[in-house]
């Protein structure tokens, strides 16, 4: 038996930060990116490694420890696990929920238990909440289940209906994503102007809606015109930044059917939405623009 768990990366297609605020989201999982976290049989008190990378904070692994513990009412267990990550830390590419789940994943394995999904969920989420405290649940989420989500807070979570596969490019502008900063700008923006604020936070949710429909139907350039659109309204809420939108730009004069940021925002990484005809110019015009990693990833 292989003693490793894994969870994957995430990238949010369309609705981020308004889905804080009860809004709809689109979002799938990058299966190539993972957290994979190795478990070894030792007569030690449960210790907890991270090899490869450095800067997750420990409290999250400690929270991760604790909640699961209790889950299984297990307090002393014995052994070691070592979590290993090449999913980019703090990118917006969801890290901090992978490693929480695989991490949640392997203690379980450990202790010879196994853990629904839905309690792997809820565990990971109050995690979350040490990131930026009001998350919406969507990191978790896509992260646990795996798979594409339509997603609204404190909703059941609907699986995405995909039509055609989307060609996705992710890239790096080499700057770490600030999403507590970002939720933080539009709560501030919320309260100086929250007319304007809920009307751009309504009209974001009817942009993800009419995605959710070119998703299910296959309309790919008009779904690349609502995430470029989704990209504007980002822009409004003061989440985007000179690289993000830089990278944007690149990817849409290289041909990319649409581009926005994906994830918190404020640095991080972005998407484009790209016809496989037209890939590798739009990898190319990223490279020359800056990107400091790319990623092909398809969803379907
Ligand atoms: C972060 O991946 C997505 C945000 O909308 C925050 C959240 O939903 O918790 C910025």
């Amino acid at each position: 038996m292989k003693q490793e768990t894994s969870a994957p990366g995430k990238i949010i297609l369309l609705g981020e930060h308004a889905v804080v605020y009860g809004m709809p989201a689109i979002a799938a999982s990058v299966s190539t990116l993972r957290v994979c976290a190795a478990i070894k049989a030792k007569n030690i008190p449960l210790t907890i490694r991270t090899a490869d990378f450095a800067a997750n904070p420990n409290a999250s692994l400690e929270r991760m420890r604790a909640l699961a513990l209790d889950y299984f009412q297990s307090p002393h267990p014995r052994g070691e696990i070592t979590i290993r990550s090449d999913i980019p830390i703090a990118r917006g590419l969801g890290s901090g929920a992978a490693v929480s789940a695989a991490l949640g994943r392997a203690i379980a394995m450990l202790l010879g238990r196994a853990i629904p999904d839905d309690v792997l969920n809820r565990l990971v989420f109050e995690v979350e909440k040490i990131h930026h405290g009001t998350p919406s649940g969507i990191d978790n989420t896509v992260v646990v289940y795996e798979r594409p989500v339509y997603f609204v807070k404190d909703q059941p979570i609907e699986t995405l209906e995909i039509k055609q596969p989307l060609h996705i490019l992710i890239a790096d502008t080499g700057q770490a994503s600030l999403t507590r900063e970002a939720v933080a700008n539009v709560r501030q923006l919320y309260q100086r102007s929250p007319i304007q604020t809920q009307t751009m936070l309504e009209t974001i949710g009817l942009t993800v809606e009419q995605a959710r429909v070119c998703i299910r139907d296959g309309d790919h350039v008009r779904l690349g015109e609502l995430m470029t659109e989704n990209q504007q309204q980002l822009q409004w809420l003061n989440v985007s930044s000179p690289k993000l939108d830089r990278l944007v730009d690149s990817a849409l004069a290289a041909g990319a059917l649409g581009a926005k940021l994906s994830g918190g925002g404020l640095g991080g990484n972005m998407i484009a939405l790209v016809k496989k005809s037209r890939l590798n110019a739009v990898k190319d015009a990223l490279t020359k623009s800056g990107a400091v990693g790319l990623v092909a990833t398809t969803v379907k």
